[in-house]
């Protein structure tokens, strides 16, 4: 498996809880994409296969590209690459910019998945979060997309928004049952520094959630998902059968993948790299052939605590042959003697050496994972 991430860095405006990198300035689309073509050719040879299982237009906000554009990266990757006839390939979009228009001008490109960022389906909360669109201009465009075609359709939503109380989130979640989507991740809503948010919890302006409402509303989440068929198949990401997202899937596997674009990551089992995060620095870094990215070599005890900080996220859990096989009986052992109590208490079982966080376990993942990462 093999997949490429594309970074389109675009936004028409910042949503108050956001720290991705984006910019608002759409004059730059057009040479950004020269860069990412540029890129795609400098860096053919980093996956050590021609072949491609997924590709994953990411933002900021694939969906304000026009289809030329879209066009020309594929075109792009096309030149470099045998796109597998059974691709996954997908983009990332904002509900108003879902358009009959739009989707007639995106028919002859192959995308055949669609992520939708809806958020939340109740007006107050989208207004308070500064999203371009409302919750029935959000239901339409699902409706759109089944209408043009999209048959493995995945929203975005987050919880414990301010103000949000259980009684509005169940009516949030039965409103994502009704649409009929095949995917849905559904994120807690986390404060990032800098952000407009972050600025108004300073002020007291909002008020966070509480810690047992916030679990309350996962619970409620994972039981309404659960029982309309919805598998849990990491910590945020819920499917139905058969429509697991194949590209975030091979990122949880630790597979190889290249990321283009401004901000975007690349890994490749020995190292990571990351591009600058400026539109314009990596325009002109590309241009004049200098390096545009910085890039660490990985250490033993870096791969082990990439593969058990993802895998601790997913059903699938930790797999202990893996860990002996890949890093070494000590590190096998190290993660068993620290996650012991976790599994005295619960909090994750021990299936035949693979180590899978339960239900209750959810709620204290990040001290879990503090306990079995090594320093
Ligand atoms: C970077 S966004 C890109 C998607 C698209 N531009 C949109 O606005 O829907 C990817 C997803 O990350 C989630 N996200 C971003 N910031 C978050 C935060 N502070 N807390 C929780 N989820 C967040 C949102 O659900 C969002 O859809
Ligand atoms: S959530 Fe999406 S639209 Fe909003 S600022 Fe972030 S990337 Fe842009």
């Amino acid at each position: 498996m093999a997949g490429i991430y594309i970074h389109i860095p675009f936004c028409k405006k910042r949503c108050s809880y956001c720290d991705f990198y984006t910019e608002v300035a759409p004059q730059l689309v057009p040479a950004l994409v020269d860069s990412i073509i540029k890129e795609l050719q400098l860096r053919q040879d980093y996956l050590k296969t021609k072949t491609i299982n997924t590709i994953y237009f990411g933002g900021g906000t694939p969906s304000i590209l026009p289809a030329q554009e879209f066009q020309k990266i594929f075109d792009g990757i096309n030149e470099l690459y045998l796109i597998d006839e059974n691709a996954e390939i997908t983009f990332e979009a904002n509900p108003d910019d879902l358009t009959p228009d739009f989707f007639n001008s995106i028919s002859t490109l192959p995308f055949n998945r669609i992520s939708i960022g809806i958020q939340s389906f109740d007006d107050e909360d989208l207004k308070r979060i500064n999203r371009r669109h409302t919750s029935k201009e959000a239901i339409a465009a699902v409706k759109l997309a089944q209408q043009s075609g999209f048959t493995n359709i995945s929203i975005d939503l987050i919880y414990g928004l301010p103000f949000q109380t259980i009684e509005r989130w169940k009516k949030q979640l039965n409103t994502a049952i009704s649409l009929n989507v095949q995917h849905i991740s559904i994120y807690g809503l986390t404060y990032e520094e800098g952000t407009k948010l972050w600025k108004q919890r300073e002020k007291k302006e909002v008020t966070p959630v509480d810690d047992e409402t916030m679990n309350e509303m996962y619970s409620l989440m994972l039981k309404t998902l659960n029982e309309n068929g919805f598998e849990r198949y990491e910590i945020s990401n819920f499917s139905l059968p058969g429509f697991r997202s194949r590209h975030n899937t091979s990122y949880w596997r630790q597979e190889a993948y290249i990321g283009i674009g401004p901000s975007a990551h690349s890994y490749d089992i020995e190292s990571r790299q990351w591009n600058v995060s400026s539109i314009t620095q990596y325009i002109k870094l590309l241009n004049s052939n200098k390096t545009y990215f910085e890039k660490e070599e990985l250490s033993v005890t870096d791969k082990y605590n990439d593969y058990v900080m993802v895998s601790l996220r997913t059903a699938d859990g930790i797999n202990l042959e893996k860990v002996e096989a890949e890093f070494g009986v000590e590190f096998a052992n190290y993660c068993l003697e620290n996650i012991k109590t976790f599994i005295e208490t619960k909090k994750v079982e021990n299936s035949n050496r693979y180590l899978r966080i339960t239900a209750d376990g959810i709620k204290i993942s990040n001290l879990i994972l503090i306990e079995i990462m090594k320093v």
